[in-house]
C-alpha cells in the first residue's frame, strides 16, 4: 500500500479507504456482521488505514461494526463518519456517533448531504463548533455543489469533500475538482467502481442486483448498454497491463488531478484483496484519456439535477 498526504492535514491516509456502507446492512443484502468484521480486519492487515462511515447506513449499525473492528488497533486507522445537515443534530449527532464507535475523537467528520432548507453557514457552523470542541480533528463535506462548497469555507476551514465520482459519473471535473484543488481541500470520491459496474460483473441486465442499485441510472436502457462498451474497452487496456477491471478503474481514479484516494466499497476480505492491485502503477496519458473521454460520453446523457448522484428521484 502507499501513503498519500490528505489535504493539509498533514495525516497520511492510504490510497485506497475502505468504504462502509455494506456494513450498515440496510439497503444491501446477504450482509453479515461477521463477515463485514472480517473485511475491517483484512483492509488494516493490508495496510488500508482509512474507513468512511455514516450514521446513515442502517441508523449507525455500520459505526458500530466499525468501531467494533478497530476497537484495539484505533491508533492505526483514521476513521471518517458523516451527518445530516441540522446543526442540533449534528452537535447532538457526534456524541452519539462517539459514543457507537467507541472512541474519545473521530478524526473525519463529514456533512453527508446539505438540505435545500437550512442554511450552508448554519450546518458549517455547527461542524465547526463540534471541531472547536475537540469531537472531530477534520470537517468535511458531502455532496456539495460548487456554490455550496464556497459557502462553506467561507464559514470555516474545510479539509475534506467527498463527491461521487467514477468514469461514468463526471460531475464534479468542471467545477468541484477544479475548487478542491485551489483550495487544498482533500478529494474522496465515492462509487469508484460505479456501484459494481467498474467490477465486470453486471454484464447484462439480469445481473443487477435487486438491492439499492437498481435505480442507479446507469442501468437504465441505452446507458447501460453504452457503459458496457466502456468496461469492455477498459478490460482491453487492463490486460495490457496484467491487472483487472477494478484495479485499471481504481487506478484511473486515483490518477485524475486532484483525487486523494478513492473509497472502496466491499463486502469481504476477498474483494478488499481485488483492489490492492489498483495502487502502484499508472496508465498511460493515452489510456487515461480513452477512458476519461468515453466515460464523459455517458456522463453527459444522464440528468444529475435531482441530486448531486447517480440516482433516480425516488
Ligand atoms: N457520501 C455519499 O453520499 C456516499 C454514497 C455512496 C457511497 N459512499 C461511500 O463510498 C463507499 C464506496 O461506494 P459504493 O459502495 O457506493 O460503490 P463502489 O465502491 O463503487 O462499489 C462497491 C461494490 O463493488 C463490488 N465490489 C467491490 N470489490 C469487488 C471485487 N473485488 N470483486 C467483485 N465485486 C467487488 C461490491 O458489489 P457487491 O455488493 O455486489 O458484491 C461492492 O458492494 C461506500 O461504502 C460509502 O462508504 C458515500
Amino acid at each position: 500500500m502507499q501513503y498519500q498526504d490528505f489535504g493539509t492535514t498533514g495525516v497520511q491516509v492510504s490510497e485506497i479507504i475502505l468504504g462502509a456502507w455494506q456494513f450498515g446492512v440496510a439497503n444491501w443484502t446477504d450482509v453479515e456482521d461477521d463477515m463485514s468484521i472480517k473485511t475491517i480486519h483484512a483492509a488494516l492487515d493490508a495496510g488500508i488505514n482509512a474507513i468512511d462511515t455514516a450514521v446513515g447506513y442502517g441508523s449507525g449499525h455500520s459505526e458500530e461494526i466499525v468501531g467494533k473492528a478497530v476497537a484495539t488497533r484505533r491508533d492505526e486507522v483514521f476513521l471518517a463518519s458523516k451527518t445530516g445537515a441540522s446543526p442540533d443534530g449534528i452537535r447532538k449527532g457526534i456524541d452519539e456517533c462517539l459514543q457507537r464507535m467507541g472512541i474519545d475523537c473521530i478524526d473525519l467528520y463529514q456533512v453527508h448531504y446539505p438540505s435545500p432548507s437550512i442554511p450552508i453557514e448554519d450546518t458549517i457552523g455547527a461542524m465547526a463548533e463540534v471541531r472547536d470542541a475537540g469531537k472531530t480533528k477534520f470537517v468535511g463535506v458531502s455532496n456539495f455543489s460548487l456554490e455550496q462548497m464556497q459557502q462553506a469555507v467561507a464559514t470555516t476551514k474545510l479539509d475534506a469533500c467527498q463527491p461521487p465520482f467514477n468514469v461514468f459519473w463526471r460531475q464534479i471535473d468542471e467545477d468541484v475538482l477544479p475548487f478542491c484543488i485551489e483550495n487544498d481541500i482533500a478529494v474522496i470520491p465515492y462509487s469508484p467502481l460505479a456501484q459494481g459496474l467498474l467490477t465486470g460483473k453486471f454484464r447484462s441486465r439480469a445481473d443487477i442486483p435487486d438491492d439499492i442499485r437498481a435505480a442507479n441510472k446507469l442501468y437504465a436502457e441505452g446507458i447501460f448498454e453504452q457503459c458496457l462498451d466502456v468496461v469492455e474497452m477498459m478490460e482491453t487496456i487492463a490486460e495490457g497491463h496484467g491487472k483487472s477491471l477494478i484495479e485499471t478503474a481504481i487506478a484511473w481514479t486515483r490518477q485524475t488531478p486532484g483525487i486523494t484516494c478513492p473509497i472502496c466499497g466491499a463486502r469481504n476480505p476477498g474483494q478488499v484483496e481485488g483492489m490492492l492491485g489498483g495502487v502502484g502503477w499508472k496508465l498511460s496519458d493515452e489510456e487515461y484519456a480513452a477512458i476519461s473521454d468515453a466515460g464523459l460520453k455517458i456522463s453527459a446523457q444522464l440528468d444529475f439535477s435531482s441530486n448531486m448522484w447517480g440516482y433516480a428521484p425516488k
